[in-house]
């Protein structure tokens, strides 16, 4: 079986190319937020992030809220996390900031959220972090492996489950806390984003707004051409430095031909430190295809280690590394050089593991076979990677082999819209923000246009993936403090007219 990126938090369903020689296997990228990053990674930054303190609670959450019939193990435990220090109570109408989870330990994303923490205190907010199902603990049949058994363990592991998920626990929370008339808004990234913005459209009596951050809602279909994502990746590394670009291109063509010699796969891997053997040179495609991607994602304006701990604006650093050697210099020699930036900034790694899954990501590769199929395609006149090109045979193929299901491309459109957003949504939607900043990949497949006076996208030249949700940090470029000055502006607004139409007293942050 072929392997899939599983990276995409936010993102990575797609199929992807990765690969010179049999350009047709396709991988899944997923929008991300959840990366390569190690077990060692992860817990260096939950200590790094010990001010975020929340209590542990767990729903007895229906499995199937489209059914009525009772079958066996047909409840499961959904975790959340709550904090209310900082809120203003019941009586007093205080709101609830609820955190959409996404594919991942939702208490790593609470705490890579920190402008939902940073505000809650001029809010007077509640916080609640629902887990999505079939991620980190809130797992069905009691444990990920019969969970992720197979088609059918699997199969209510959607979207549309996920948000019934979220619409039953903060309308259960509420009754629980005399809170039914507290003004509920909704925050999510990437996947999370996307859920986000479809829980205001489809549940819009139990949410006042919703902030999206680099949610590629327009990702489906034809919607945006499918070679966006990759030409976006692409043209980070282009915006640094042309030469880096062209060093990245032909990298492919080296690796195919070193990798066809004798001896080749297991000198390639000793070159790039792998801890065991390459199986083919598909794996460390892979492995650098994840690497470029996800570095376009977290390019940040400071030092940050979201799925790896990383300098500031690090795709800089992988070129500079990369432009630093001769021009007789090994192609292949260079491109490790240049990934070892992402990879190995600690300068603490002692080798390689091309599939390392420490987070049990598999849950989105389900997602991507069934529900999100977004397109995408590499087009090597753009592109640093090869020519890749979206087909939806092969596509269904590998997921028949994976999961014996068929993708239903159009369900999603279906489901939730996304063709002529602009249209629809001027005429029956509201308060939805759509914030993205363009270096990140993702941003091809997001909003960026305003739709109507409350459905707007701040968008920043120079912003990643979901940059905005991040906690301010003193390093923050004005334009960053201005978006985020912005959407708190905005979700103030929705408040008051909430407070208004209930006639109650208003409220300046
Ligand atoms: C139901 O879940 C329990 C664990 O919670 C498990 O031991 C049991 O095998 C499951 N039953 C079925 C029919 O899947
Ligand atoms: C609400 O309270 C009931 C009874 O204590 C409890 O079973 C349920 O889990 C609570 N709901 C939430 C969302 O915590
Ligand atoms: C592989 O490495 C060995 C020693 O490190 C070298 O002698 C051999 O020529 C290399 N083979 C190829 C195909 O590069
Ligand atoms: C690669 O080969 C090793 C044996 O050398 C095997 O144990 C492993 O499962 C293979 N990995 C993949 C992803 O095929
Ligand atoms: C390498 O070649 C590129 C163009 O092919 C050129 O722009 C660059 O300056 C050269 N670098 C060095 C160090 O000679
Ligand atoms: C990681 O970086 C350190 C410091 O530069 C180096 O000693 C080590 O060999 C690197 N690890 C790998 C796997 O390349
Ligand atoms: C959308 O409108 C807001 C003002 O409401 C403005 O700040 C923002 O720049 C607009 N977005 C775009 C992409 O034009």
């Amino acid at each position: 079986m072929e392997q899939l990126w599983t990276g995409f938090l936010l993102l990575s369903l797609l199929p992807m190319m990765s690969c010179v020689a049999d350009a047709g296997r396709p991988y899944f990228l997923r929008p991300r937020t959840l990366g390569e990053f190690s077990t060692l990674n992860r817990e260096k930054s939950f200590l790094q992030s010990s001010q975020y303190e929340y209590e542990t609670k767990y729903f007895t959450q229906r499995l199937d809220h489209f059914s009525f019939k009772n079958h066996k193990n047909s409840t499961f435990q959904q975790r959340y996390l709550i904090n209310d220090k900082y809120w203003l109570g019941a009586e007093r109408m205080g709101p609830i900031f609820y955190y959409c989870g996404n594919e991942g330990y939702i208490d790593w994303f609470a705490v890579n959220t920190g402008f939902m923490w940073d505000i809650a205190p001029q809010f007077g907010a509640l916080l609640v972090f629902p887990e999505h199902r079939y991620y980190g603990e809130s797992m069905p049949y009691g444990s990920q492996s019969m969970a992720y058994k197979d088609g059918d363990s699997l199969s209510y592991l959607t979207a549309e489950q996920a948000l019934a998920d979220f619409a039953t626990l903060i309308v259960d929370l509420k009754k629980n806390l005399s809170a039914e008339a507290c003004p509920v808004v909704l925050f999510g990234g990437s996947y999370g984003g996307m859920l986000a913005a479809w829980m205001r459209l489809k549940y819009p009596h139990i949410a006042i707004g919703a902030l999206a951050s680099s949610a590629p809602i327009l990702q489906f279909e034809d919607i945006v051409p499918s070679d966006t994502f990759y030409n976006l990746v692409s043209n980070d590394f282009k915006r640094e430095s042309e030469n880096c670009f062209k060093v990245i291109q032909q990298s492919w063509k080296a690796l195919e031909t070193y990798g066809e010699r004798d001896e080749g796969l297991q000198n390639l891997s000793k070159k790039f430190r792998m801890c065991r053997d390459l199986n083919s040179t598909d794996e460390i495609e892979d492995w650098l295809n994840s690497a470029y991607s996800n570095l376009a994602m977290v390019d940040y304006p400071y030092p940050a280690s979201f799925l790896m701990p990383l300098p500031a604006y690090p795709i800089k650093e992988v070129c500079k590394v990369i432009d630093s050697f001769s021009n007789g210099t090994d192609v292949l020699d260079r491109i490790f050089a240049g990934v070892s930036v992402y990879y190995n900034y600690t300068g603490e790694e002692k080798c390689f593991d091309v599939n390392d899954d420490p987070h049990g990501e598999n849950g989105w590769n389900w997602q991507a076979c069934t529900e999100m199929v977004m397109p995408m395609s590499s087009n090597p006149e753009s592109s640093i990677f090869p020519q890749f090109t979206f087909d939806i045979e092969s596509y269904t193929k590998n997921c028949l082999n994976m999961f014996g299901v068929e993708p239903r491309p159009h369900w999603i459109t279906t489901e939730f819209g996304g063709q002529d957003i602009k249209r629809v949504l001027k005429n029956y939607g509201s308060n939805i923000i759509f914030s993205n900043g363009l270096l990140d990949p993702w941003s091809g497949g997001g909003v960026l246009q305003n739709i109507s006076n409350s459905i707007v996208a701040l968008v920043t030249e120079l912003g990643a993936h979901h940059l905005d949700l991040r906690a301010a940090t003193e390093n923050d470029p004005l334009w960053l403090v201005e978006q985020r000055n912005a959407e708190m502006k905005i979700i103030n607004k929705w408040m008051n007219e909430y407070y208004q139409d209930k006639g109650i007293y208003t409220f300046e942050i």
